[in-house]
């Protein structure tokens, strides 16, 4: 199997998937959709479902999807959840109709301000009347609740234009300047994300299905996964890199969620490792342990899984987590049969990482 994985280009410098469903929404760290497509192809699945336990954005479950096999995700992140959830799921062909009516109810809507008096810093980041039609967007949306075909991709829409809308600089730059945000900016730029979403999403008849648990993978049990899979592949959160949390906070104020609930139970957050008792990397293979340990219940024998990291910098010193997940799956008596590097694009890199030095990353590929 090494040999086989060590022939095949993992750089993709030449590849670069259009499909435009990949980005209906920002996510930090997202997979190129060629990684899992080509994982896939190599690696085989044992059955017909691919499990990815760190899904983020959903790219491995919808490139399974687009291959006919099925797919679990599981992911802390509420929002990583949601646009899984949406970028799996096949398109109401009235999202379009149902957006304009969204519309028209939302600029008539008397709002209370006060009910989002309890988000931190508001008026720092979002302009008076930005919030105001936000909110009014959020009522109108909540309309839908009980259609969830209609009511997720709609959120989905919301959610990826909170950003733009706000004083926020960039997706990936954390200071508010002047932005000229127009009067009715919220409305228009809801409506032309739907216009896109409605374009990107399937519409065939039947999807195999794809199966989105919001929950901490270090509690996730077999019984939550619900069935024996294949083939795992997935690229986990790493030590002192990328903050999903802090990157959807705002997002998550606005749609309901808990970001400090998020924050608390995320690895490798950033900010796990600047207090008392700060993490270590032994925290880190201890969490790649515990993932291990469920994977080891729910996949197949002689099933494949295939991780995608990272080194990360802790207090100026490197760490090898592909070592440290090598470790946690041999002490599990996974075998591993492949580990080779790829460079990363400049382009994936969301946020500045200088402090973790990520230019290149590692995929272990280990079987049970
Ligand atoms: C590298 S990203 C995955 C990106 C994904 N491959 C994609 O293409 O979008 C890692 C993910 O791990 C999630 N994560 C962090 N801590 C977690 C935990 N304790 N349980 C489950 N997911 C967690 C983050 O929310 C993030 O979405």
């Amino acid at each position: 199997m090494n040999s086989v994985l060590n022939d095949l280009d993992w750089d993709f410098k030449d590849k670069n998937t259009k499909d435009p469903i990949h980005r209906i929404h920002p996510y930090p760290a997202k997979f190129i959709p060629d990684i899992p497509s080509q994982l896939i192809d190599a690696l085989g699945v044992k059955n017909n479902i691919i499990l990815d336990p760190f899904c983020g954005s959903g790219t491995t479950l919808k490139v399974a999807q687009d291959k006919g096999y099925q797919s679990i995700g599981v992911d802390l992140n509420p929002i990583a959840c949601l646009i899984s959830e949406v970028k799996t799921s096949k398109i109401d062909e009235s999202l379009l109709l149902v957006c304009d009516d969204v519309l028209s109810k939302a600029i008539n809507l008397s709002v209370d301000i006060d009910s989002v008096a309890n988000i931190p810093n508001l008026n720092h980041w979002f302009k008076k009347e930005v919030q105001l039609n936000i909110l009014q967007l959020r009522e109108a949306i909540n309309a839908y609740k009980d259609e969830t075909h209609l009511y997720h991709p709609l959120r989905v829409a919301l959610s990826s234009i909170l950003v733009k809308v706000s004083n926020q600089d960039s997706d990936t730059r954390y200071a508010a300047v002047e932005k000229n945000i127009k009067p009715g900016a919220v409305f228009s730029m809801f409506r032309s994300t739907c216009k896109v979403l409605a374009s990107s999403l399937n519409s065939e008849a039947t999807l195999p299905s794809s199966k989105i648990i919001n929950k901490d993978i270090l509690t996730t049990t077999p019984e939550d996964i619900g069935e024996k899979v294949g083939l795992v592949i997935t690229s986990p959160p790493y030590p002192n890199a990328y903050e999903y949390w802090l990157y959807h906070k705002y997002r998550m104020f606005w749609l309901g969620f808990d970001p400090l609930h998020v924050k608390s139970k995320e690895i490798g957050a950033r900010a796990h490792f600047f207090k008392k008792n700060s993490h270590t990397p032994e925290h880190f293979y201890h969490q790649m342990k515990g993932t291990l340990s469920l994977i080891n219940d729910v996949l197949l024998p002689k099933g494949y899984g295939a991780f995608v990291v990272g080194r990360s910098k802790i207090h100026g010193e490197i760490v090898d987590n592909a070592a440290l997940i090598e470790r946690a799956a041999k002490e599990l008596e996974f075998k591993v049969v492949g580990k080779f590097n790829r460079a990363m694009n400049s382009h994936r890199k969301s946020f500045n990482l200088s402090h973790a030095n990520i230019k290149e990353e590692t995929i272990v590929v280990i079987q049970k």
